[in-house]
């Protein structure tokens, strides 16, 4: 095999190209920029959610995972069984590499073939180990059940698996992979930091691959360089405020409705799962979160054409941008909502020329 994975996919630009084709000098001259509608008041954003028939599956969904969640914490409370002083991960799970040794299960437990990605550095060629773990817990993560599997190859004297991780609550968004070639796995809004193993079926194999974008370059096994994203933060993701004491907390009064669908778009993690799920490698998604939690609130709107303008052009250099498949929503650990895609497809067309309308270049 090749270096690197073959599926990963190449980028693509457009976005830029057709916008500024639409800014062209003929189209400044003529002035017809299409006027397009303003932003809406914050209660028509919420009531366009409430009507949306994505927004009613996802609330279904949510009230069902709430559930869900509260079944799950009345059985484990019970029966959970946690390692205690001196029991060590091996006591939860065992495992063996293709070894075809006997192994005695726990009930309920899970006995696993694992595909994974093993690649030493950048430039170096990848290959796919097959590992068999025995004796996992339904009730592990994916992540603990990494824990083993690595703690096992340490003890045979191999070298561990490089998987990042850090909160392990899907907070940081440092621990994506694809998972049978889903992004964060088969489970709906949930990092792979948060996927338990009762997920999957005695016998299962599952194969374990890092993001599939050229943007993202491998740097070990299945740990990518997302740095690109932090690119595009660089260039607008903040606001202008005086440093100093503490402002008054009603200095500048937001409304609630505000405030909630800016929060939506702040709870992207920066994880990347929609990158990897997108078809384009886009960063839309991303780009549109990071844009448009700043952009909805009164302290965004100083910079809002600037940033605007600045984070879209950074995507396009190093993701380009979408066609619209929706793939990044369904990977999305957030379910940040396509809205604010449309609404910062909205926002650049304007930059361009409130911009140049600022800089002194058009009336
Ligand atoms: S938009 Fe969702 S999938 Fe994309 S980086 Fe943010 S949290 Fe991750
Ligand atoms: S380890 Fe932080 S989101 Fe998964």
């Amino acid at each position: 095999m090749e270096n690197g994975n073959p599926r990963r996919r190449p980028r693509k630009k457009n976005l830029k190209s057709v916008i500024d084709s639409l800014m062209g000098e003929e189209h400044e001259q003529s002035d017809t920029v299409p006027d397009l509608a303003p932003l809406k008041e914050s209660d028509d954003i919420k009531s366009e959610f409430q009507g949306n028939e994505e927004t009613q599956r996802i609330e279904a969904h949510s009230s069902e995972k709430d559930k869900e969640q509260d079944n799950y914490a009345n059985e484990t409370s019970e029966d959970i069984v946690v390692p205690t002083t001196g029991q060590s991960i091996d006591d939860l799970g065992n495992f063996s590499k293709n070894n075809g040794g006997e192994v005695e299960h726990a009930e309920g437990s899970l006995s696993l073939t694992l595909k994974v990605w093993r690649q030493d550095g950048p430039e170096e060629r990848g290959r796919f180990e097959t590992y068999q773990v025995e004796n996992i817990s339904e009730d592990m993560s994916f992540l603990e059940m990494f824990d083993v599997l690595n703690e096992n190859l340490i003890n045979d004297g191999e070298e561990p698996v490089e998987i990042a991780s850090d909160c392990r609550e899907g907070i940081c968004g440092t621990c994506g992979c694809m998972i049978n070639g889903q992004a964060h796995g088969p489970e709906k809004a949930t990092a792979t930091c948060q996927l338990h193993m009762r997920k999957f079926s005695d016998g299962d194999t599952i194969i374990v691959e890092p993001w599939q974008a050229a943007s993202f370059p491998i740097i070990k096994d299945l740990v990518v360089d997302r740095s690109p994203l932090d690119r595009i933060i660089e260039v607008g993701g903040y606001i202008t405020v005086p440093t100093g004491s503490a402002p008054d907390a009603n200095l500048i009064p937001v409304p609630k409705d505000a405030a909630d669908t800016a929060f939506d778009a702040a709870a992207c993690i920066g994880c990347g799962a929609c990158v990897a799920a997108c078809p384009n490698s886009a960063a839309q998604l991303f780009t549109s979160a990071k844009v448009q939690h700043l952009n909805l609130l009164p302290q965004g709107q100083p910079e809002r054409w600037s940033r605007t303008e600045g984070m879209v052009e950074t995507m396009e250099e190093y993701f380009g941008s979408c066609t619209n498949h929706g793939e990044c929503h369904e990977a999305c650990p957030k379910e940040i909502p396509l809205d604010f895609i449309a609404y910062t497809n909205r926002d650049y067309i304007k930059s361009k020329r409130k911009n140049r309308k600022l800089l002194g270049q058009i009336s």
